[in-house]
């Protein structure tokens, strides 16, 4: 069957086709029946189902795949490389559970995970799924206040988190962010476990924090709990319009049938294999294809602690691909853009055998043009842009190279995938003709495995996905789609932006800004970059009477949103700007300052309030170098 008949395949009898794909996962208890759609348009899947995640990315194929490799782990940054076989991993994250387990840590607990890329950091979201508890990873370049915040939105019984990571030219010392965000909030986990690296070790507090390996060593290995199809794996929180995050739930059941059928028909594994998706564990990218899909299919997964460039240089994703025989290759266009500035004509390369190399997969952020025709031209193999959130968990469109390698258009990550019916739509929710740029939205229910809500905050899930068009999900990126099918995704439609894969959120930069003292007013835009796709640009008016020297204060608004959000913000471009442009009724006018500042040509906006301030803007921005010639 082609792509055309799966996806019509899906949309003739969705419950047929999810249940088949039910039968590729171990049950406790099969479930009766696919979709529950009592709770419409709140809608879950395998509901009445028992299963345990850990069991089947781990358990289940230690009888037919013990010796294979389950994780490498490959580490320029420490020098190290180590490989665990499934056996080895179903000890280590049995020991791990039953660590847990021994101090209270039972089904439905929350457990936050706040590690670097080692392979500890699989073991771990692996061993709380393992015990029915649920895990929420943060990812390591956030800052105290923003691990603070999730504290307390998850609640968590326990920390699990490393006493350092390693970033190009410094060591990051995990334990004085960990220390500072558990002081911070008002919800206080009853322990942490710390994993020691040698590079940095974390001063232990008595009673509370417990040394990782002293702990595995001295615990009994806990099995498996089945749970119902409906229970949370995991909670991921993602960047909304506010600074409070969103905290997307992963059902346990749906995440486990879905991810397993994208190894296969999206990304043409077979069992066995070597997969690398190069993210992190922090990210959606990082959960469904460093650790979960992976494993939960059978293949070998690669956990990298590195970066594409400077560790040591742009051929380490060669030597890694190369040395690990990997066949699908998964990651964001800026990593490319990195080795692609460092390594025009791709001399790193020649010395590397990478004929095991199949497909090249992006997402993420958009692929640029630019990007997909280099890396095409340098490696000769499909490349191939899919496009997905975390609240979806895999792919909406995409190209499923394991049905069928559809025609590949440069810019588009190519069709819907089963599951996914998708419509362009007016504000109003009316549907669009091909080629007009609208809102993109998916019909009701979502898939299985895609969020069935928000932790704690359902809400706010009806708000921010379902009341804008009902019967649909709002996906917050507006696009097209063209005479066959493609679609095109173009621009967020919110204040997300995308830095360097990374999604962040300009009204969480704001609500940092605002705080300054001496800041009255600010806005926070996403102006276009070479590398890394976006960059946040922060305006600020100051307080009346304020006099001290504006780049002391921008100085200031820097660290401030470092210390606060943490430096994968990236957040280093702040202008001191006498006002803002507003609309009449007092809305800034974002869209036209990124406009200026990637010197784009705009309409100059007929509400505008004082179009002389969009010259104030003008300069400003060209003080800080912008737009790039
Ligand atoms: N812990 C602590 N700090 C971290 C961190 C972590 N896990 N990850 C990033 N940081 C820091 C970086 O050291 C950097 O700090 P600096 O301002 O002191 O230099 C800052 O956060 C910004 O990081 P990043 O945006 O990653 O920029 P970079 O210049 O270090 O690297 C790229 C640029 C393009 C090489 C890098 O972003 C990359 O490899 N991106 C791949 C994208 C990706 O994996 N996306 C995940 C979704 S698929
Ligand atoms: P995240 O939740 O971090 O995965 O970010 C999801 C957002 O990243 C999407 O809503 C898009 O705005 C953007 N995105 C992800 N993949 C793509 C892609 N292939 N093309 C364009 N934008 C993408």
């Amino acid at each position: 069957m082609g792509y055309k008949e799966v996806y019509e395949a899906w949309q003739a009898d969705p419950e047929a086709f999810w249940m088949q794909a039910a039968d590729a996962i171990d049950w406790d208890r099969k479930p009766s029946k696919a979709l529950f759609a009592d709770n419409a348009p709140l809608y879950e899947w395998f509901v009445d189902g028992m299963v345990n995640t850990c069991w089947n990315a781990v358990d289940r194929h230690v009888a037919t795949r013990g010796d294979q490799a389950a994780i490498i782990y490959d580490s320029p940054v420490t020098d190290t490389k180590a490989t665990i076989t499934y056996a080895e991993l179903q000890d280590k994250v049995a020991r791990l559970a039953g660590a847990l387990q021994a101090r209270g840590v039972t089904k439905g607990d929350r457990v936050i995970v706040y590690m670097p890329m080692v392979p500890e950091a699989l073991i771990a979201m692996l061993a709380v799924t393992r015990i029915g508890a649920i895990h929420s990873v943060v990812f390591g370049g956030f800052a105290s206040n923003e691990l603070a915040v999730r504290i307390d939105d998850a609640q968590p019984k326990a920390i699990l988190s490393a006493s350092c990571g390693i970033e190009p030219g410094r060591v990051v010392a995990y334990k004085p962010l960990l220390d500072g965000a558990i002081e911070m909030a008002a919800h206080k986990p009853d322990f942490t476990l710390i994993l020691q690296r040698p590079q940095a070790e974390a001063a232990l507090q008595d009673g509370r924090d417990f040394d990782w390996r002293e702990a595995v060593a001295a615990a009994d290995p806990a099995p498996c709990v089945p749970v119902e199809g409906n229970h949370p794996a995991y909670i991921l929180y993602t960047s909304g319009t506010t600074g409070q995050p969103k905290g997307v739930v992963r059902p346990t059941g749906g995440h486990l049938v879905a991810l397993n059928w994208t190894m296969k028909n999206i990304y043409d594994m077979e069992p066995g294999e070597v997969f690398w998706a190069a993210s992190d564990v922090g990210w959606v990218v990082g959960h469904s294809y460093i650790c979960y899909a992976p494993l939960i299919h059978g293949n070998t997964t690669i956990v990298f602690e590195g970066k594409p460039v400077g560790t040591p240089d742009a051929g380490t994703f060669w030597r890694v691909i190369s040395e690990h025989n990997v066949k699908s290759f998964f990651t964001a266009p800026t990593a490319f853009r990195a080795i692609k500035r460092e390594d025009p004509k791709g001399e790193f390369l020649k010395p590397y055998d990478i004929s095991c190399l199949k497909y090249l997969f992006l997402a993420g952020e958009r692929a640029d043009p630019d990007t997909i025709h280099w890396a095409h031209d340098l490696l000769q193999i499909p490349v191939i842009d899919h496009w997905w959130q975390t609240e979806t968990g895999y792919t909406i469109a995409g190209n499923p190279v394991g049905i069928e390698l559809l025609p590949v258009k440069i810019g588009s990550p190519t069709v819907p995938m089963p599951g996914h019916e998708i419509h362009i739509l007016d504000d109003e929710g009316v549907e669009l003709p091909d080629g007009e740029l609208g809102a993109i939205a998916v019909k009701l229910p979502l898939p299985p495995g895609t969020l069935p809500g928000l932790w704690n905050a359902e809400e706010r899930f009806r708000k921010s996905y379902l009341s804008k068009f009902p019967g649909y999900y709002e996906t917050g990126d507006a696009g097209m789609k063209d005479e066959d099918g493609y679609v095109w995704i173009m621009a967020r439609t919110d204040d997300v932006i995308n830095v360097a894969g990374h999604r962040l959120s300009t009204g969480g930069m704001e609500e940092v800004l605002a705080a300054h003292p001496d800041v009255a007013e600010c806005a926070v835009i996403g102006v276009t970059d070479q590398l890394k796709g976006q960059l946040p640009m922060g305006f600020v008016c100051l307080t009346k009477g304020v006099n001290r020297p504006h780049d002391e204060i921008a100085k200031e608004c820097v660290k401030l949103v470092r210390e606060k959000i943490g430096p994968v913000a990236a957040f280093k471009l702040v202008a001191v700007v006498d006002r803002l442009p507003k609309t009449r009724s007092g809305k800034i006018l974002r869209a036209t300052m990124v406009k200026i500042a990637d010197g784009a040509e705009f309409k100059l906006p007929a509400t505008i309030d004082d179009p002389a301030i969009l010259d104030e803007i003008r300069e400003s921005v060209g003080e800080l170098g912008y737009p790039v010639a």
